[in-house]
C-alpha cells in the first residue's frame, strides 16, 4: 500500500494486471475527520481513503482505463461525488478465481464464485461518507452541517458500530417525512457561565448541536479545570463515543450520554416501556495515544444492532429482546412493532438487570431534568409541537486540575496495558480494553471498505432516488 496519483496509476497498472486485485489510495483534498485515526493509529497516517476499488482482473483492466482518464483530467480531490463510483455490485459474467482476501466469497483459496451472484463490495470510508452526505444535502441539510453530521455518522460505521451510521438513515427519513425534525435547525446558547451552558438544538437532528456542545466544554475546561453542557429540543445524535473522543483528543475526560426517542425499555419487574436505551460513554486520554472509550447503550445492546438483524431477516440472538409479556424472544421486530422490549444491561433480574434499569435511571436525570427536555415517561414525549425534544449531556474534566501535566495519561496506559497484559482465556482472543475493539475495525475498515448489508443498501438507494441525490456505493 501506498499513497498518491502517482501511485494510483502504478497500483493499477502492477498489482491490478498482475494479482487480479487492485486497491487505489490516494490524499484526501479535505481530512476533516481522518485525523481521528492518525490520532492513535499510526500506520494509518495519511488517511483519508479517497478512493479505493477491489476487483477482479477483467475489472482492473477496465477500472484501469477509468482511473488514467481522472488522472488526464485532473479531477479535484475534492469532487468526490463526481468521482466515477466504485464497482461495489460486480457482476462477474466468467467463472474465474478470486484471488483477493477481501472479495466475499474470494480469499486466496481457488473459489469459484457463483456467476449469477451479485458481489456487495464494502465502500471505501470516503465513498461512504460521501453517500451519506449526499442524501442530507439532499434532504435541506445546510453544507457544514451536512458535512459535521457524515462525519460523525460515517465514524461510527468505519469504527464497527454499525448500529448508529448510514444505518440510521431510514430512521431519519421517516422522522423528516414525519416532520419531526427541521433539517435547517441553528442551535443557540440559552444560559451560559465560565462552567457551563444550555443549548437549545432547535429541532433538528442531535450530532450538530452535540459537536457544538462538547465543543464548547472542552474550550471551558481547559480554562476552568472542567465544564458541562446540556442540550434540548434536540434528535437522535448517534454514537455517544464521537463525542468523549473528542474530549479524550484534546487531552482531557470526556462524558456524554442522552435520553431516546423510542420507549421500548420497562423497568425491572414491569411490563409497560417507560424509558429508552440511553447510551453513555466515557473517554479518557492515554500516554500511548489509544484511549480508554467505553460506548455502550445501557440495554443489553443498542436498537440499532436488533434493528440491523431485522434488515438483513435475521434473528435477534438470545437475551436481546422480551416479548409483550416479558418472555424471552428472538424476533428482531418484537420490541419495535409489536409491544415487546429491549432487555436491560443485565438481561434477566437474575442477571441484575436493574443495574442497566438504573444507569438507564441516571442518564435521563442527566440528559432531561438536568435539560429541561422532556421527560421519556411524559404522555406528550416526541409529541410536543416544536419536534422529539429529546436532551443531552456532555462533561470534559482536565486532569491537570488533581495530577501534574502527563501523570494521568501514563497511569492511564499502565492501567489499560495491565488489563491487555491478561491471560486470556482463548489465547486467540487477546483481553481488550473499552475503545479497542472499535480501533481494531477502524484500522480494518479504513483499508478495506466499510460493509453494508443487501437489506440497509437497498433501503438507502430507495431513499436516495427519492430524494433525487446522487448513488455512490455502486
Ligand atoms: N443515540 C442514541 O440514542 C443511542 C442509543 C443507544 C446506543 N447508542 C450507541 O450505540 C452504540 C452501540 O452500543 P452497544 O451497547 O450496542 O455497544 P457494544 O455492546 O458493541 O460495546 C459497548 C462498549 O464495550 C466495549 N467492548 C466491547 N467488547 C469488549 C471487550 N471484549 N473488552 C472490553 N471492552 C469491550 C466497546 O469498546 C464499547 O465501548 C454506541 O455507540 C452507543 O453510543 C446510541
Amino acid at each position: 500500500m501506498c499513497y498518491g496519483l502517482e501511485f494510483g496509476r502504478r497500483m493499477l497498472d502492477q498489482w491490478a494486471y498482475l494479482n487480479g486485485v487492485g486497491i487505489a489510495f490516494s490524499r484526501p483534498g479535505n481530512p476533516t475527520d481522518d485525523g481521528h485515526i492518525e490520532a492513535f493509529n499510526g500506520r494509518l497516517r495519511a488517511e483519508c481513503l479517497h478512493a479505493s476499488w477491489f476487483l477482479s482482473l477483467a475489472d482492473a483492466r477496465a477500472r484501469t482505463k477509468v482511473w488514467r482518464r481522472h488522472c488526464n483530467e485532473e479531477r479535484p480531490h475534492s469532487a468526490l461525488a463526481n468521482l466515477t463510483p466504485r464497482p461495489s455490485s460486480i457482476r462477474l459474467n466468467q467463472p474465474e478465481k478470486l484471488r483477493s482476501p477481501w472479495i466475499r466469497g474470494g480469499g486466496r483459496s481457488n473459489v469459484v464464485p457463483d456467476n449469477s451472484k451479485e458481489l456487495n463490495m464494502p465502500a471505501p470510508y470516503a465513498i461512504h461518507r460521501a453517500q451519506i452526505k449526499a442524501i442530507l444535502l439532499a434532504w435541506g441539510m445546510p453544507e457544514e452541517n451536512a458535512e459535521t453530521t457524515s462525519v460523525i455518522l460515517s465514524w461510527a460505521d468505519l469504527h464497527g458500530v454499525d448500529s448508529h451510521g448510514m444505518s440510521m438513515i431510514p430512521g431519519y427519513d421517516k422522522l423528516r417525512r414525519a416532520g419531526r425534525i427541521k433539517m435547517d435547525a441553528h442551535h443557540r446558547i440559552v444560559r451560559e457561565t465560565p462552567l457551563s451552558a444550555v443549548v437549545d438544538a432547535g429541532g433538528g437532528l442531535g450530532h450538530v448541536p452535540s459537536y457544538f456542545a462538547m465543543g464548547l466544554v472542552i474550550e471551558k475546561a481547559k480554562k476552568s479545570g472542567m465544564a458541562i453542557a446540556v442540550v434540548n429540543n434536540s434528535a437522535h445524535f448517534a454514537a455517544a463515543g464521537f463525542y468523549t473522543l473528542m474530549a479524550a483528543k484534546a487531552g482531557l475526560i470526556g462524558m456524554a450520554c442522552t435520553s431516546a426517542s423510542n420507549r421500548q425499555v420497562a423497568p425491572t419487574f414491569g411490563k409497560q416501556a417507560k424509558f429508552g436505551t440511553d447510551p453513555f460513554s466515557f473517554g479518557a486520554p492515554s500516554a500511548d495515544g489509544v484511549p480508554f472509550l467505553l460506548d455502550m447503550a445501557t440495554t443489553t445492546v443498542a436498537a440499532g444492532r436488533i434493528r440491523n438483524k431485522a434488515n438483513e431477516g435475521l434473528p435477534a440472538p438470545d437475551g436481546w429482546v422480551l416479548d409483550s409479556e416479558g418472555r424471552p424472544s428472538n424476533d428482531p421486530l418484537v420490541a419495535s412493532e409489536k409491544g415487546g422490549f429491549l432487555t436491560s444491561l443485565g438481561g434477566s433480574p437474575e442477571n441484575s438487570s436493574y443495574k442497566g434499569y438504573g444507569l438507564s435511571g441516571m442518564v435521563n436525570i442527566l440528559t432531561s431534568c438536568l435539560s429541561g427536555s422532556t421527560l421519556i415517561t411524559d404522555p406528550m414525549h416526541t409529541k410536543k409541537p416544536q419536534g422529539l425534544d429529546i436532551g443531552h449531556f456532555f462533561m470534559a474534566i482536565d486532569p491537570t486540575l488533581f495530577r501534574d501535566p502527563g501523570e494521568f495519561e501514563a497511569d492511564v496506559a499502565t492501567f489499560c496495558g495491565e488489563l491487555r497484559a491478561a491471560t486470556p482465556t482463548d489465547p486467540a482472543q487477546p483481553v481488550m480494553v473499552a475503545g479497542d475493539p472499535q480501533w481494531k475495525n477502524a484500522e480494518r475498515r479504513m483499508v478495506e471498505g466499510i460493509p453494508v448489508g443487501p437489506g440497509l443498501l437497498n433501503q438507502v438507494r430507495q431513499i436516495a432516488q427519492a430524494a433525487a441525490a446522487p448513488w455512490l456505493l455502486d
